[in-house]
């Protein structure tokens, strides 16, 4: 009887200390990215955290580290692999590390004149196969989010091609990005984005190429005289999780951060170009940036002397995905 009794008590106790610890350990995401919390990237992080939070009342936390504070551009990706971090969103650029080529396509200068072709590949069928390729590597991509479109920027003004020459330029870690630089007559450097501000700063280098949002949430605007809206390129995110971590979550739960994640990937892309004007707007009023918009015929050079990129590299990223782009987007190679 007294036995029982004890037995009974030791259960109770059990199961109070367990639910007690359920209740304070929810399971927790770190979701690490190397931007300002003021783009559009960092308010579409912080907005998943909040639709997690509430789907789930409370069962899952998502940590958003703004701005290279928990990890750096190839720490992210290598805690990312280890576990050590849970969810990033590292621009497309940046992939070819995970082992798959093809986003490299995304670098490709002038691939994608403006959003509404940009969606024909990401929100499509082309863009929902090039992140399956991600799970062999033992990467689940759940989203593509946007950022927008890259202007160069230096501190003399880059109106002609001639402009370009020899100017040192800060580039994230990719081939077709260095391939671009060099087809400019620049001489490249990678970089990881949390050193660029002090990078231009001091001279390191003398210019960069980035959506605006990312130049004035970093205040490069105001080590950089010129800037010039070439729109040549395009800079989004994938938005990536350890497979091995998403695969082991509770089937409901995983139903509620897709559910999230659908969610927080519509406003994502619904800010992006919004945030890009507004931080334009801003560089524009700060008077310490000026800010020059070529001529169609300007833009048309630019991209007639960066073609030679695509022909580099269409093999070796896969020819048949790059003819399908610019089957969905248009892009005539012979209309340049
Ligand atoms: C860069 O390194 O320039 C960008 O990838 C930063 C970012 O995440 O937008």
């Amino acid at each position: 009887m007294k036995l029982k009794r004890y037995s009974t008590l030791m259960v109770l106790a059990l199961g109070l200390a367990f639910g007690t610890a359920q209740a304070a350990d929810p399971i927790i995401i770190k979701f690490s990215h190397v931007v300002a919390a003021g783009t559009p990237k960092g308010k579409a992080a912080d907005y998943f955290a909040k639709l997690v939070g509430e789907k789930t009342q409370g069962r899952v936390k998502v940590e958003v580290y703004h701005n290279s504070t928990l990890y750096k551009d190839k720490e992210e990706m290598e805690a990312l692999q280890m576990g050590a971090v849970q969810m990033l969103a590292p621009s497309l650029s940046k992939f070819r590390p995970l082992g798959v080529k093809e986003f490299e396509v995304f670098d490709l200068p002038f691939i994608f004149d403006d959003y509404t072709e940009l969606h024909r590949v990401t929100q499509g069928p082309i863009g929902k196969s090039l992140l399956n390729k991600l799970e062999p590597k033992g990467i689940k991509g759940l989203a593509y989010w946007d950022n927008g479109f890259k202007s160069f920027s230096a501190n003399r003004p880059l109106h002609e091609l001639a402009d370009y020459k020899g100017l040192k330029m800060r580039i994230q870690s990719s081939k077709v990005l260095d391939a671009q630089m060099r087809a400019l007559g620049t001489i490249p450097q990678v970089m990881a984005f949390s050193e660029v501000y002090q990078a231009l700063q001091t001279g390191v280098v003398d210019g960069t190429e980035n959506p605006i949002s990312n130049l004035y949430t970093q205040k490069m605007h105001e080590v950089q005289k010129h800037l010039s809206l070439t729109n040549h390129g395009y800079l989004g995110y994938g938005v990536i999780t350890n497979k091995k971590f998403w695969d082991g979550l509770p089937a409901d739960v995983r139903g509620q951060l897709e559910g999230a994640m659908t969610e927080a990937t519509a406003y994502a892309n619904k800010i992006a170009k919004e945030e890009n004007d507004d931080a334009l707007a801003a560089v524009r009023k700060s008077g310490k940036t000026r800010v020059y918009t070529p001529s169609n015929a300007d833009r048309q050079e630019l991209k007639r002397a960066l073609f030679p990129v695509h022909k580099v590299f269409a093999s070796s990223i896969d020819e048949t995905l790059v003819q399908s782009i610019y089957k969905e987007t248009g892009f005539d190679p012979n209309k340049l």
